[in-house]
């Protein structure tokens, strides 16, 4: 049987799909950006986990006998919890679970304000290796609209301190987020946002709404934009087509394969950006010829 419960829901990388998922905090602490909803539930409100229940549940992972090789600190952004509390957690995976090679954790930038790049080091040297950073945008327009409480300068800080401590960094851009009117610019800035910090990973989503998009539209409406729609399939690969044309990355492998992308891409940047460049191309012109999500494959 499986070692822990969770408050859920619980949201984690594509990637760490092997991964143990320890909940070292419930909800998200900033829990104000206006694309997501996932931590908007009662059950959800932002609270760290105590110390001690934290120590119970990794005894009881490792009296259950499983082999962990790798931990996902979870909810929305483990990284606001200060340098001691992770160093502490990070001691206790080390004590009672040895076998774990790699611990990684979503991260906001601000979340990374208040510890120095020689206390990262510290926590990378003890197991934290990866972290997910959601800059969802490298324009500072887009990113004040969607209420991220980020900017460019915030955002490239963050990601070039997590490189500077010899930790990786995984970065989501969030398609069709600036809808048709902001969709150039949001396009160029990432990649501008990108090109300086060279991240290990970099993946792309659409914006999607399951629980509707009021609260996102209302936004734009609020503000001097356009009224907000989502970006239709042509419009998504033109902003894609965009993206990867302005990117100028050395060694970023790419994956824009998470569930709600229409048309999958995977590669190495910039090994691979001609290639995908291509596939994008045929899409936007030939789309029967190559294969893309329907609708009802698509989520979040
Ligand atoms: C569970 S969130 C946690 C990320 C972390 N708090 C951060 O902001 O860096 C993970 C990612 O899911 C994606 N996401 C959230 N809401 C989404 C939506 N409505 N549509 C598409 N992707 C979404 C965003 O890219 C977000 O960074
Ligand atoms: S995207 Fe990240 S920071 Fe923004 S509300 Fe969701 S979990 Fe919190």
């Amino acid at each position: 049987m499986y070692p822990l419960s969770y408050i859920e829901p619980v949201f984690r990388p594509p990637s760490e799909w092997k991964s143990l998922i320890l909940q070292v905090t419930n909800g998200c602490s900033w829990n104000k950006c206006v694309f997501c909803d996932m931590y908007t539930s009662e059950s959800k409100k932002f609270r760290p986990k105590k110390v001690k229940q934290i120590e119970q549940e990794i005894i009881k992972v490792a009296q259950s006998g499983l082999i962990v090789r790798k931990i996902f600190l979870a909810d929305g952004d483990a990284m606001m919890l200060p340098f001691n509390r992770l160093k502490e957690i990070l001691l206790l995976i080390k004590q009672y679970l040895p076998t774990v090679t790699r611990v990684s954790s979503y991260c906001l930038p601000r979340n990374l304000t208040n510890k120095t790049i020689e206390q990262l080091s510290e926590l990378q040297h003890m197991g934290l290796k990866l972290m997910y950073v959601g800059c969802e945008s490298g324009d500072n327009e887009v990113l004040s609209l969607i209420d991220k409480g980020e900017t460019y300068n915030s955002s490239l800080a963050a990601l070039t301190k997590i490189k500077q401590s010899g930790m990786k960094s995984s970065v989501m851009i969030l398609n069709g987020l600036g809808g048709p009117e902001l969709s150039r610019q949001h396009a160029i800035n990432s990649a501008k946002l990108m090109n300086e910090a060279q991240p290990d990973f970099l993946s792309t989503l659409v914006v999607s709404f399951p629980l509707g998009e009021e609260r996102f539209a209302k936004r734009f409406t609020e503000s001097q934009y356009q009224p907000f729609r989502m970006l239709g399939q042509q419009e998504l690969f033109n902003e894609m087509k965009t993206l990867l044309s302005e990117l100028a990355l050395e060694k970023t492998i790419f994956r824009s394969d998470h569930a709600s992308n229409y048309l999958v891409l995977k590669g190495v940047l910039g090994k691979d950006k001609d290639k995908l460049l291509n596939i994008v191309q045929m899409a936007i012109e030939q789309s029967q010829s190559i294969p893309i999500r329907q609708e009802w494959q698509r989520g979040l």
